[in-house]
């Protein structure tokens, strides 16, 4: 029996709303966390792809070049399949292994199997694939966005998405002013600091899969469609992941179904790793984008009419890129009210490899587009562009395009005025242009941009796919939280952990995270559409309080708790005691699933309805100079204020503001991503692929907006992608201010600045 007089009296502080060490933080700085390539695995031989020198063709016959002794290794073919030949990622469309054709330049064409890196790598040099390149591609976002100009019949639609709201010919009629404008962004990198990993070993008959990734459960429906085997065989657990943006949503169910097909065919482990520079070649980019938009505005700054295409390119297979469409296509009216209002959305097929998840998913280059054009109409209008978004902000009881209702949590209004606050934003301005008069060598811009995310599967997703979350009663008070999402380095853990620990009325220390076992959790979903604090969060909050009522039931009557402890029939049992004497009458476990709310409704038909059931909201303004003799844009200052409806940590919170700015940053700057004729990335090392590096972070000040949500934990609403979404156009548009030059492509890089500058 422990010994209640060891506890504490006194009744626990709420752990919700405070920055407590993060639960992963000590084993992360000390260097004890093992990440996947860490690992050794008796017996572990190593897996690689070949893939396709060419974009677009036949396959023809795959040789070795002598002295290879091709007998030291193992080789897999499309062939050998045992299941389907199909990652199900939507639709059953993108392959394992290239059959016949091949669709973009790097497409695995056939794996091997060695019993070392180096003789792997000497396989994997000696390996040809012959090509019988039948077609001129189609690659890259300004080939693609000029062929759908001449013929858009001819292209390849991969999906396409339609919202109507009002009649826009009559908004038109009754406009003053009616502006138009294209703007253009290009792919972009995930750059997480551990690339792409997985383990497949033989166990029984079925595999345990190993490996960095977001969603155990897709994987383990990838690799039992590929090996033919049922779902139950294949045991899924994460392994310590190094960051992800998306980048680890679909693409390890890719490579995950290598693995295992190696370890299969070879009856060994099998450890499959890429590189750096494998990585960044052939791993799926965010969308590159091309939006038109025609907005009508009456003489007040009011928009009456809105007529958007949304064009994203898809790259070579479907994957999640009607997922990323619909996404754009319900943010890209931006955070304004408007009555008439028509958008159509495309994606188009090309052949560069899938286009990807990536933190936004379709709101940063949406978002690009109409912020962009915002600036341009107040330009049009000669207003100022942070008046122009004041008179057109989202208010609650407000309608968005696709008919829902914004019944709560609206914070917008709020976030612009921190933001703007946060700068002295007239001031600013007005400093600003007074200096740049004076200043020929260096010209100074102030732009900004407001921006939301909805959180979440979009529509009816959340209901379909009905997430479980499960709680285990331990000996002596822990909890143990059984879900399948993922701790990427956003805090996840941390936060489900207070969350619990709230809801049970115990210290944080208490609550235990297993890394995710498909063996051993429900499927609570994927770790993405910034959905694990307020949807997951939510049935475990649930799960705690019930877990709490059990405890309770199964102890003597008249139970209650106070100041921490359970009294039950006058006997104070400090929570340790009350624990272990619930679980001499059994295990505890406590399932709980989403509910949806009975006032959200989606019509998937029509894209009408309650698309989200909550948004994040965002404002951020920020400071650049201009190098006139380089065009070298140099960002001074950041201010950005988010709507996240309840920070559980704030201080975790405030980090992935900072960590998304940042990513904007070289999104909107520096990213250059650029593909050859020939379909292959140019970029593929950080020597030429720029992120941001400590040096060029300017200072930056977050704000947290607190409006409360109805559906989240404690009133929070998913917040990981929110930040991504309003940086990019707020540096285009404190370019405009400083150098009146309205530049409409993504990343604004020193050439094109100076450029266009002096071909003005
Ligand atoms: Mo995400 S970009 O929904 O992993």
């Amino acid at each position: 029996m422990t010994n209640s007089s060891s506890q504490s009296p006194t009744p626990l502080q709420p752990c919700c709303g405070r920055s407590i060490p993060r639960v992963d933080s000590k084993d992360k700085a000390r260097g004890i966390t093992r990440f996947v390539s860490d690992l050794r695995i008796p017996g572990m031989w190593y897996g690689g792809l070949v893939r396709s020198p060419a974009a677009s063709g036949f396959i023809g016959k795959i040789e070795f070049d002598s002295p290879f002794d091709r007998s030291s290794v193992t080789i897999v073919t499309a062939g050998q399949i045992p299941g389907k030949n199909a990652i199900p990622i939507i639709k059953d469309e993108m392959p394992c292994l290239a059959a016949g054709r091949v669709n973009y330049l790097g497409e695995p064409v056939a794996l091997i199997a060695a019993p070392d890196r180096q003789t792997l790598k000497s396989a994997l040099a000696a390996a040809n694939v012959e090509i019988d390149a039948d077609e001129i591609p189609l690659i890259g976002i300004e080939p693609l966005v000029a062929a759908y100009r001449s013929d858009p019949a001819a292209l390849s639609l991969l999906h396409e998405l339609i919202i109507r709201q009002g009649e826009t010919k009559k908004g038109f009629e009754q406009a003053d002013r009616i502006v138009e404008g294209e703007y253009w962004t290009h792919p972009q990198e995930h750059a997480y600091l551990e690339t792409q990993g997985i383990i497949a070993i033989p166990e029984r008959g079925g595999l345990q899969i190993l490996g960095s990734m977001q969603c155990p459960f897709y994987v383990r429906e990838a690799v039992a469609h590929v090996l033919g085997i049922p779902e139950n065989m294949v045991r899924v657990t994460q392994s310590p992941t190094g960051g992800a943006f998306g980048g680890k949503e679909d693409y390890p169910s890719l490579i995950a179904s290598h693995a295992a097909l190696l370890a299969t065919i070879t009856g060994k482990p099998i450890g499959l790793f890429l590189d750096r520079e494998e990585d960044m070649a052939f791993t799926p980019k965010r969308h590159a984008s091309w939006t038109r938009i025609k907005t009508g505005v009456l003489g007040n700054g009011k928009l009456i009419a809105s007529e958007i295409e949304f064009i994203l390119d898809g790259g070579a297979y479907t994957t999640l890129t009607p997922l990323v469409l619909a996404r754009g296509a319900i943010h890209v009216q931006g955070a304004y009210a408007c009555p008439n209002v028509s958008i159509i959305a495309r994606a188009f097929r090309t052949h560069i490899p899938p286009s990807g998840a990536f933190r936004g998913f379709g709101g940063p280059q949406a978002l690009f587009a109409i912020e962009s054009h915002m600036d341009d109409l107040a330009r049009n209008l000669q207003i100022d562009a942070a008046e122009l978004r004041k008179r057109n902000l989202y208010r609650t009881h407000d309608t968005t395009p696709f008919g829902q209702v914004l019944r709560e949590s609206v914070g917008l209004g709020k976030c612009m005025e921190t933001a703007l606050d946060l700068c002295g934003y007239e001031e600013r301005r007005r400093n600003i242009e007074s200096r740049n008069i004076i200043d020929s060598n260096v010209k100074r811009g102030l732009g900004c941009a407001v921006f939301w995310h909805g959180a979440g599967f979009v529509g009816a997703g959340e209901a379909e796919m009905t997430p479980h979350a499960e709680l285990r009663l331990k000996t002596d008070g822990y909890v143990e939280i059984r879900v399948s999402n993922t701790e990427l380095g956003q805090g996840a853990l941390t936060v489900l952990s207070q969350i619990v620990a709230d809801a049970c009325g115990i210290a944080a220390w208490r609550v235990r995270y297993p890394l995710p076992d498909s063996a051993e959790a429900p499927n609570s979903g994927p770790t993405v559409a910034s959905r694990t604090t307020m949807i997951v969060g939510k049935i475990l909050d649930r799960c705690g309080l019930d877990l709490v009522r059990a405890v309770k039931k199964r102890l003597p009557a008249l139970s209650r708790r106070e100041e921490g402890f359970i009294v039950s029939e006058g006997d104070h049992l400090t929570w340790t005691e009350s624990a272990n004497r619930v679980l001499q009458q059994g295990p505890l476990h406590i399932m709980g699933s989403y509910k949806k709310p009975d006032s959200l409704s989606w019509d998937a038909s029509l894209n009408r309805g309650d698309a989200y059931a909550a948004y994040g909201w965002g404002a951020v303004a920020t400071e650049i100079a201009v190098d006139m003799e380089t065009g070298k844009i140099t960002p001074r200052e950041i201010w950005c204020a988010v709507d996240v409806g309840r920070a559980i940590h704030p201080q975790a919170a405030e980090a992935q503001v900072e960590g998304a700015l940042i990513q904007a940053l070289g999104y909107a700057l520096s990213e250059r991503l650029t593909v050859t004729e020939a379909g292959a990335f140019r970029q593929t090392r950080f020597q030429d692929y720029l992120i941001p590096t400590t040096t060029e972070i300017p200072r930056l000040h977050v704000a947290l907006v607190e409006s409360p949500c109805s559906h989240g934990p404690h009133g929070a609403k998913g917040m990981g992608e929110l930040p991504m979404n309003g940086l990019a156009p707020a540096l285009r548009n404190a370019l405009l201010h400083a150098l009146d030059l309205p530049l409409n492509s993504i990343p604004l890089d020193p050439d094109k600045v100076l450029n266009r500058f002096q071909a003005r």
